[in-house]
């Protein structure tokens, strides 16, 4: 069977990374996401003390930045490597939650990042998860979903996740960050968060995991 490109975009907290890794489990295909790409960049930027504002300064780090992915047997799912370093706890605080939009507004910061994304879907078969996705990544992407979920259920669903990882942080706190990242990602210029026009609308407010993934895997099984 042909391999295609699954394009999964939304906001935060929605599902997708978790859908996506476990669509391209089921398809033996690649799977990346995006948004720890942008994390590892806010992780480098903020180690260095860039400043966001000085293009000249931001150029010159992205020269400086390899970002990689590594698959970890132990969690069944991949790594973020920035410059040889496994930096996939770090990157997943909630100080690189509080800069990463801003970083991924920088129109140079993201042009970087779509042209290493376009490089590993070249050869299709992948599930990529994100912001622009289906827009700008791959518009041509076969499959395109978009996702979406009630603002007190992905609160919820990422206080659990932090909770996981041992940060502990007020509800109210963990509602301001993902109001704020969807106001920067959906205003901005470059690659805004966008519902492609093709794209096929996912609510997971109410669904479990085997049913937004099943609903993924049915979207595929049509367009083969
Ligand atoms: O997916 P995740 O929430 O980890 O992404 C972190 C941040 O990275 C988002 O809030 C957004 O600012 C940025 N991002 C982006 N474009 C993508 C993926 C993520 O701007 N394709």
């Amino acid at each position: 069977m042909p391999k295609i490109i699954v394009a999964l975009d939304g906001f935060s907290s929605c599902g997708k990374s978790t859908t996506a890794k476990r669509v391209a489990a089921k398809l033996h295909y690649a799977f990346v996401d995006t948004g720890a790409m942008y994390r590892a960049v806010a992780l480098y930027f903020h180690r260095n003390q860039i400043d966001l504002a000085n293009k000249d300064a931001v150029a010159d780090a992205l020269q400086h930045i390899d970002i990689t992915f590594e698959f970890n047997q132990q969690r069944q799912a991949s790594d973020t490597i920035l410059n040889g370093e496994n930096v996939e706890v770090e990157i997943r605080k909630m100080y690189i939650s509080e800069m990463v939009s801003q970083v991924a507004a920088i129109t140079i910061v993201r042009r970087a990042m779509v042209a290493q994304q376009q490089q590993m879907g070249k050869k299709k078969g992948i599930v990529m998860d994100g912001r622009d996705v289906g827009t700008v990544v791959f518009p041509d992407a076969e499959v395109k979903i978009f996702m979406t979920a009630q603002p007190h259920i992905r609160a919820q669903r990422r206080k659990l996740e932090l909770l996981q990882k041992g940060e502990d942080l007020p509800l109210e706190d963990i509602i301001e960050n993902l109001r704020m990242r969807d106001e920067i990602d959906s205003n901005r210029e470059e690659g805004p968060l966008k519902r492609a026009e093709d794209a096929i609308d996912l609510d997971t407010s109410f669904r479990s995991m085997d049913e937004q993934v099943d609903f993924v895997l049915a979207q595929v099984e049509r367009v083969k």
